[in-house]
């Protein structure tokens, strides 16, 4: 009897931890109907003040319906559906984004610090990966219609090794997941990670460092 206690006490204590650790994994809930993004306003906050007025333009976007323009030298043009394009997901933790990827695109290895993401193909066929946290990579190639998960945080990418254009959405459980890509972030943040500290991480001389950085220097 007191050792089924136990348990049950046990079993009551893991889903409180997981409850509560799934809610602290997405964006924080909303407290009221809608909180249209004031992206104008100098208050600042966990998330933008609502604006007074709400209006249909404010929960709509035509910008995924044609593919991007994908003129980069990665191959691959990711355009964002989410709070600072619609302002009406202020608070709602979703969004959307679509990738076009050219013959041989790449979306290159990046992570969303506040995001899970889950992609579904739309044309074509791409390769995708992320990698854990041990370091193991795990990746699939996956085409029309069937979709892929990317874990919170974790470092992942597309490549389309076909010979004809490929396209996915991207869902997110935040209103602004955050992107870092990984080559830009070092390679180009501004001002600039120190040479010094990029020959140490990667073990190779200033040289390389100066060249991968030139690659990637914004376009003025
Ligand atoms: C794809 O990984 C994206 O972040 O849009
Ligand atoms: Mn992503």
């Amino acid at each position: 009897m007191a050792a089924s206690d136990a348990m049950c006490r046990g079993l009551l204590v893991i889903i409180a931890v997981i409850m509560l650790t799934s809610k602290a994994a997405a964006d924080p809930d909303l407290l009221q109907d809608i909180c249209v993004a004031d992206l104008a306003s100098d208050v600042r906050l966990n998330g933008f003040a609502c604006k007074a007025n709400a209006t249909a333009e404010d929960f709509f976007f035509a910008g995924l319906s044609r593919p991007g323009v994908v003129n980069n030298s990665v191959g691959s043009q990711v355009n964002a559906a989410n709070v600072l394009r619609i302002p009406g997901l202020n608070t709602l933790g979703v969004s959307l984004s679509r990738v076009d990827y050219a013959p041989g695109g790449l979306n290159p290895p990046h992570t969303h610090p506040r995001a899970t993401e889950i992609v579904f193909v739309l044309d074509g066929e791409i390769e995708v990966g992320f990698i854990t946290t041990a370091n193991v990579l795990i990746s699939k190639t996956i085409k029309k219609g069937e979709v892929f998960v990317f874990p919170r945080g974790l470092v992942h990418f597309q490549k389309n090794n076909g010979k004809v254009p490929a396209a996915a959405i991207a869902a997110f459980n935040s209103q602004l997941p955050g992107t870092q890509s990984i080559a830009a972030t070092l390679f180009a943040a501004s001002p600039p990670v120190p040479d010094n500290v990029l020959t140490k991480a990667f073990q190779v001389g200033t040289k390389e460092i100066k060249k991968i950085k030139s690659r990637l220097a914004p376009k003025k």
